[in-house]
Formats: C-alpha cells, structure tokens, sequence
C-alpha cells in the first residue's frame, strides 16, 4: 500500500510533518513497515481550509489534522489493508 502524504505548502503549514510523524509511529506500533510505503507527494490541488491531504493507494483524503490521526489511521488505512490482504489472500488460493 502506498500512502503519499502532501507536503506542498499549504498542507505543510497545516502539519504534514506532524502527520508523518504520527504515521511513521504507527507503522512501527503495528509493524506494517513491510506493507506500507510512506511518501511524500506534491499539492493534489485538494487543499482544504483545515488538515492534510493524504492518500491511501489512489484515494485522495483531505483534512486530517494531528487530533484526528488515529482515526483516520484505523478507519482508512487499516481497513484498506486488510481488503488489500483479503484479496491477496483470495488471490493466492485460487
Ligand atoms: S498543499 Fe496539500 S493539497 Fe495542496
């Protein structure tokens, strides 16, 4: 899974790096270093008045703030993986 969160400047102002912060924690925490591939990525032109823009494989998500990370964490990113492993899974058995 790639996750590409924006650090053009109007998402830097409004905390990326705190966000990558956050994510690089989670990913030890839930040691997916092998399935999640963090990136950086340019303005998507999704700025949002509050928050970050992140995406999770081609889903754009805007507005994540530091406060909100662990939900958007569990709500996006891990269930995204477990569809991701679900159909690897369904892959491999056929
Ligand atoms: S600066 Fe992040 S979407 Fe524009």
């Amino acid at each position: 899974m790639i996750v590409q969160i924006c650090v053009g400047s109007s998402c830097h102002l409004k905390g990326s790096e705190k966000i990558v912060e956050l994510f690089q924690q989670a990913i030890k925490e839930h040691e997916l270093d092998n399935e999640i591939t963090l990136a950086g990525c340019f303005c998507t032109g999704q700025c949002n008045r509050i928050g970050v823009t992140i995406t999770v494989n081609d889903e754009v998500h805007c507005g994540i703030i530091p406060e909100r990370f662990d939900e958007f964490f569990n709500d996006k990113v891990m269930k995204a993986l477990e569809e991701e492993r679900a159909k690897f899974n369904g892959m491999s058995h056929s």
